[in-house]
């Protein structure tokens, strides 16, 4: 590196999802709603499962943890994506751009790991189910926290140290409303080819794998419970049909995101939308459905913060 032209790109323009003013005005209609009911259903699960000690139990912290990524996940591009929505120009800086690739990889990384977490609470408690509490002992949990954060925080460390130091020059529009990587590298003025190949594979290699592992644990878990009496069968079943939903929701994207990497970008966009703003709020929905203790402790907390606030 010779220091000279290095960086002369100081911001991207965002391209945006539609020129259309009328889809525009869905997306946004559509896009806030969908954030705001992320964010507080997401907070409400957080409440919940911390202020009701009926649900201090591993799968349900492991729940709120996945809540507290939920929202963070749906806060690191939608709202400025909503935002630039009647822009004309859409610009994120240098900066910017680098802090939005650095916080979907550890969100996604972090996100991964916590399914595959649950996954195991779930073959504890049905597989298991004399040995839980020793099992899934608090050390347990931090223990799937702290790897966790720490895989997240890896895997995106990895992914930026590919781009960081990468020299723009030429062109700086992105067809896409947030900062994705492999457009970002392809604008770099070098032979970005075996630098995609890598970032692809990284991401890749991580998502695929977390998925394998985590339908083989399904299969176990499946296994198990059909050999066993259905006394419990049908609680198990409702808790890990959710599982089972949440998973392929988060994954069936992403997979067909980095096996198909020429397809459209329309695709690529309604892909990422699918993942950044609906699966956020489809996961709280989902995991209280049909889970009865979770809705009557909702119902609590919801009634003690209306109380709270009559009374002060
Ligand atoms: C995540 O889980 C830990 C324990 O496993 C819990 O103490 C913490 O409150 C949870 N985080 C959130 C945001 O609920």
């Amino acid at each position: 590196m010779d220091g000279t032209n290095h960086s002369v790109v100081s911001e991207f323009v965002f391209m945006g999802l539609s020129n259309s003013w009328e889809i525009q005005f869905i997306l946004f209609v559509f896009s806030s709603m969908l954030y705001v009911a992320s964010v507080m259903g997401n907070a409400l699960i957080i409440l919940t499962v911390n202020l009701d000690s009926h649900l201090h139990s591993p799968m349900y912290f492991l729940l709120a943890n996945l809540s507290f990524i939920d929202l963070g996940g749906s806060s690191i591009a939608s709202p400025k994506m909503i935002y630039d929505l009647f822009r004309k120009r859409k610009v994120i800086t240098f900066d910017g751009c680098i802090a939005q690739i650095f916080f979907i990889h550890v969100i996604g990384g972090v996100e991964m790991v916590l399914l595959i977490a649950m996954a195991f609470d779930r073959y504890v408690a049905i597989c298991k189910p004399l040995h839980y509490l020793t099992i899934m002992s608090p050390r347990m949990c931090i223990f799937f926290l702290v790897s966790a954060w720490m895989i997240g925080l890896i895997h995106s460390v990895v992914q930026l140290a590919f781009v960081v130091n990468l020299p723009f020059c030429g062109s700086n529009v992105l067809d896409s409303f947030y900062c994705d990587l492999p457009q970002v590298i392809k604008l770099a003025c070098t032979d970005t080819y075996r630098l995609e190949f890598m970032v692809m594979a990284n991401s890749g290699f991580i998502s695929v794998g977390s998925f394998f592992i985590l339908i083989i644990s399904y299969i176990i878990i499946l296994l198990t419970v059909q050999k066993h009496s259905s006394a419990g069968l049908s609680k198990a079943l409702s808790t890990l049909s959710a599982h089972i939903t949440v998973v392929v929701l988060f994954f069936g994207p992403l997979i067909f995101f980095y096996t198909w990497p020429s397809s459209s970008t329309h695709l690529d966009k309604f892909l990422a939308i699918f993942d950044g703003v609906l699966t956020p709020f489809l996961n709280p929905i989902i995991y209280t459905f049909r889970n009865q203790e979770m809705q009557v402790a909702m119902r609590r907390v919801l009634r003690q913060l209306v109380s709270y606030r009559t009374i002060s």
